[in-house]
């Protein structure tokens, strides 16, 4: 399966993300000097987005890690959010940073936003590498974004389907068929 899904078509290769991940590094170091953010990972999909990003950050920076409840094996959202695993910093008073993988129906980034905003950051902001605009169901705030995409499933660089194909190091379109959810 991981080489055949090397068959679908790619979106945005490996060069096309690190280059976006250098300017949204220099972004959030123009915006967050001597402001030591808090780079909050959103388990398990941001991992290869957050790590990538913070090695790119030239500035002081604490991380930590926020786990919430995923799709399942679908590529359709339960539209349930819980919280699995809360971040083991104190957010009180801080700048925080959510590092999202990709925002669909904005959901789950609302929930968090809400949830977070209740232990009173000082600053509160969202970086997604991915937004797909036309998937939204709610309106929600998203400060930094990599890449506007369209409405397709998509694979790899952290985004998974079923759990698989998460360590490609290049992001492809999922067709329905090729899993077989038409
Ligand atoms: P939302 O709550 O609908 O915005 O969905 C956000 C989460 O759904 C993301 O953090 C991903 O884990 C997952 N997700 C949404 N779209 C995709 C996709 O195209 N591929 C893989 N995961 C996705
Ligand atoms: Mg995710």
């Amino acid at each position: 399966m991981r080489d055949l899904v090397k068959t679908q078509q790619i979106m945005l290769n490996r060069a096309q993300i690190q280059q976006k991940i250098r300017e949204l590094a220099d972004e959030l170091c123009r915006d967050y000097k001597n402001r030591l953010p808090v780079m909050l990972c959103v388990l398990n999909g941001s991992v290869l987005f957050f790590v990538d990003l913070i090695r790119e950050m030239q500035i002081d920076l604490e991380i930590d890690f926020v786990k919430i409840s995923s799709y399942g094996n679908s590529m359709k959202t339960s539209g349930e959010v819980k919280i699995l695993k809360p971040p083991d910093c104190h957010l009180k008073g801080r700048d925080v940073i959510i590092v999202e993988d990709i925002i669909d129906s904005g959901l789950s980034v609302n929930f968090l936003r809400n949830w977070i905003a209740k232990f009173q950051p000082r600053s509160l902001a969202c970086i997604s590498l991915l937004v797909k605009d036309e998937a939204a169901v709610v309106t929600y705030d998203c400060e930094y974004v990599g890449f506007h995409i369209p409405n397709a499933f998509v694979v790899g660089y952290g985004l998974d389907y079923a759990q698989k194909y998460r360590n490609l190091p290049d992001i492809y379109v999922l067709d329905p068929e090729f899993v077989g959810e038409t």
